[in-house]
């Protein structure tokens, strides 16, 4: 097995992070040492993934500790600057809890704070290899077939999504593990195509079968009959079981629960947003509507055509079999709410 890839890792003096924005045709690493740049970072998508951007934030708050050494920052402005990276992008409610919970050793100063944002890189690794077993586990007892699963997934959950590992595909790596795997298909994800780019070339160096499709071929591959499961992450998961997730998932799962198919989300608990009610009062990313327009910096829409590129959507809470978390395995659709069993 290739050695595990690290998205966001600390050097000591910068942070470094795994260009996604260039990736699968270059490995590229940014060393990132100051706040502007991460921001920049966070909202380009060179780093992404709700667990990701959750473990950049964390370190990001010693980032401006440092800056504000470095430039003579008051107590304020350091704070400010890390308000800046909290709203850096608004949906994966990871960002705002990762960065909060290094927050509360501020005051112990830097070595604190680098230790508690080890602690959030260290404790992601670990809740996504409890859920990748969690969600094999429960795949296998409830999907009752005697032969490998054929698996679908939407966006990027992998080691470049999180600490490491990953959330949904880390049950995918899992089950492949367990030699339970025949196949994954890989929603290509319009407009950034992290399936296309990022699943594909993991599940490449990870040497699992996979096809890569238009978001478009979901539905029907899934009524047809030659899909056993679909597994996405989230950014966000309310107290009800409503789901943000990359925009393209709700359709997956509307064909997912038309045709009698599991639709599971992986996530870990810092996922989960006890107090939002429900999936109405997410805030949904509105990005350019270049992305959505052009292709690879060549307009492809006419002129005079306006573009309506949100980031993510919502999977009502109904239509969510089962949500794999470090804890276990709640049945959602069966009544079993995030709300009620995890806060
Ligand atoms: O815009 P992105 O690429 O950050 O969106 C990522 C997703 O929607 C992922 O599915 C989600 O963050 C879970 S990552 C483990």
């Amino acid at each position: 097995m290739p050695q595990e890839l690290r998205a966001v890792d600390w050097t000591g003096n910068s942070l470094a992070l795994i260009d996604q924005t260039v990736l699968p045709q270059r490995t590229e690493t940014r060393h990132i040492r100051d706040v502007d740049d991460l921001v920049d970072a966070i909202r380009r998508l060179v780093v992404r993934g709700a667990p990701a951007i959750g473990a950049a934030g964390a370190y990001g708050v010693a980032l401006a500790m440092l800056q504000g050494e470095r430039e003579g920052w008051s107590r304020d402005q350091v704070l400010t600057a890390v308000a800046r990276i909290r709203e850096a992008r608004p949906t994966a409610v990871n960002l705002m809890v990762c960065v909060d919970r290094v927050l509360t050793r501020f005051d112990d100063g830097l070595e604190a704070v680098l230790a508690e944002a080890a602690a959030v890189q260290r404790e992601d690794v670990a809740a996504n290899r409890a859920m990748g077993a969690f969600g094999a586990d429960w795949l296998l007892k409830r999907v009752g077939v005697d032969r490998p699963l054929r698996v679908l997934t939407h966006c990027n959950t992998g080691a470049l999504a999180t600490a490491g590992w990953g959330t949904a595909l880390g049950v995918i790596r899992e089950l492949h593990a367990r030699g339970a795997l025949e196949v994954v298909y890989a929603d290509e994800t319009r407009p950034l195509l992290q399936g296309s780019r990022l699943t594909a070339w993991e599940l490449v160096q990870e040497g699992i079968p996979h096809f890569v499709q238009a978001d478009g071929a979901a539905a029907g591959t899934i009524l047809r009959g030659e899909v056993d499961a679909a597994i996405v992450g989230a950014d966000r998961i309310a107290a009800n079981g409503d789901t943000a997730n990359k925009v393209g998932t709700v359709g997956v799962a509307l064909a997912c629960a038309d045709a009698g198919v599991p639709f599971l989300v992986a996530a870990p608990t810092t996922t989960v947003d006890v107090a939002t009610a429900t999936g109405a009062d997410i805030h949904i990313e509105l990005r350019d509507e270049s992305e959505v327009l052009e292709w690879s910096g060549i307009r492809t829409a006419p002129a005079g055509s306006r573009g309506h590129n949100p980031a993510f959507d919502v999977t009502p809470g109904r239509l969510v079999t089962a949500l794999v978390t470090e804890r276990g395995v709640l049945e959602v659709s069966a009544g079993e709410l995030p709300g009620d069993r995890l806060s």
